[in-house]
């Protein structure tokens, strides 16, 4: 069934504006159009899908009917908790597939912050992990759990020194980990707000080859990049529905096969007993559907995206004499969803993620958890540059951004900085 034209409206307020998302009647593929026509300026623009992604027609188009048809409880034994009990189970199935891992690998949570916040407390409290090492530019569901339980008798919490591109010094962790302290090291495979990306690999080596345990949120990179878990050396790994079109509070942690962890939300003996309540079925359903969806077309909407991040940094080099990006986030061991730009000084700098939203642009400072914050980024802190933190911008794009958003976005970037937008 073909929903009405205009499936979704566009919400209006004197300060938020969200795309209008209407179908394509030629290809009957669900596009987001961010161009209708709204106050003051010409389109609307969405540049922060490192915060979050829109769902795709597949995606919702799987979730319908267990919204609608669907409903019995996945727990319960007659035909209708059955059958979304299959469901779920197929959902699981294919993930893992798409990992090269065994299915009850996977545990569904409510996203990454779960995830993260699972492995941590699974490492410290149920596999006898005494340290957690990590970094400074970690998400903050991984450094404030760790700070949290470095707080515990006989738990401690380091952070792993950086190379001058802010990836983990791999010769300063063997060191760290040779003195045979059992621990779980925590290290995100591509950092949310300048893109740099970890040797995974390698750091899952160095950690077993030291007995140690590994973590990785792989947030920003799982359905964007080939992931073999079956094959990398890692013990954990964390993933959120809604980076990769998925619909939001929907996530799994994998927990390596062997790894015996216990009740971390207890009252119930779903997910393995690991995660007690019931599923979310909706959500799981349509995560599904959006990874499957990413895994098909993986090289296609990569090459679609860094073609846009590269229109993206040329054309900020050609408008914005001086302009720099943070942590070689122009470059190809970058994330290719993420840009990061430090903007020369200017009087409007202060005023320029306001300026852009007023435009039509949206886009972020920091990462999205921190936004409204005044505080500077401690990701760009850690990487030391902290007058940056004032003046950079985080740009971040998905398969549904178009060459018509770039040059929307470097054209107001040009007029705010020639000072032709007066506020
Ligand atoms: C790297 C990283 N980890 C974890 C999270 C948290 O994920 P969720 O929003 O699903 O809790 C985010 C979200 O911004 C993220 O970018």
């Amino acid at each position: 069934m073909k929903p009405p034209k205009h499936w979704w409206r566009p919400i209006e307020s004197a300060c938020f504006l969200v795309p209008e998302c209407v179908y394509d009647d030629t290809s009957l593929v669900f596009k987001a159009y961010f161009s209708h026509q709204t106050g003051p300026h010409e389109m609307n623009v969405y540049l922060d899908n490192a915060a979050t992604t829109p769902m795709t027609q597949e995606v919702v188009d799987a979730m319908i009917p267990f919204m609608r048809d669907h409903f019995g409880n996945p727990s319960s034994t007659h035909q209708f908790g059955r059958r979304t009990k299959t469901a779920i189970e197929q959902a699981r199935r294919r993930i893992a597939g798409h990992l090269n891992v065994h299915p009850r690998t996977i545990c569904f949570t409510s996203g990454g912050t779960e995830a993260d916040n699972m492995a941590l407390h699974a490492g410290v409290e149920q596999l006898g992990c005494q340290r957690i090492l990590t970094c400074a530019t970690e998400h903050s569901a991984v450094l404030k759990t760790a700070e949290h339980l470095g707080k515990r008798d006989g738990v401690s919490f380091g952070l792993l020194a950086l190379d001058a591109t802010g990836k983990v010094d791999l010769p300063e962790l063997t060191r760290t980990l040779s003195d045979g302290i059992p621990t779980l090291v925590s290290v995100m495979h591509g950092n949310n707000e300048v893109g740099i990306l970890q040797d995974i690999e390698a750091i899952g080596h160095v950690c077993h080859e030291h007995g140690a345990l590994f973590h990785t949120d792989t947030v920003q990179t799982m359905g964007h990049y080939p992931l073999d878990l079956g094959a990398l050396p890692v013990d954990f790994a964390a993933c959120s529905a809604h980076k990769l079109h998925g619909p939001k509070g929907t996530g799994f942690l994998y927990v390596k096969d062997g790894l015996k962890i216990g009740a971390q939300i207890m009252g119930g003996s779903q997910e393995r007993a690991m995660r007690g309540g019931t599923e979310n079925l909706i959500g799981i359903i349509g995560f599904a559907a959006a990874f499957d969806h990413s895994m098909a077309h993986l090289d296609d909407h990569a090459a679609h995206i860094r073609g846009l991040k590269a229109e993206m940094v040329e054309g900020l080099r050609a408008a914005v004499p001086g302009v720099r990006f943070n942590a070689g986030s122009d470059g190809e061991e970058s994330l290719y969803t993420v840009l990061s730009v430090n903007f020369p000084e200017h009087e409007k700098n202060g005023m320029m993620l306001f300026l852009l939203d007023l435009d039509g642009v949206a886009c972020s400072g920091g990462s999205a958890c921190s936004s409204g914050s005044t505080q500077p980024s401690h990701v760009l802190s850690a990487l030391g540059l902290h007058e940056e933190g004032r003046t950079s911008i985080r740009f971040s794009f998905s398969r549904l951004t178009t060459s018509k958003c770039i040059q929307h976005a470097l054209k107001t970037v040009a007029k705010i900085r020639s000072a032709a937008v007066l506020v």
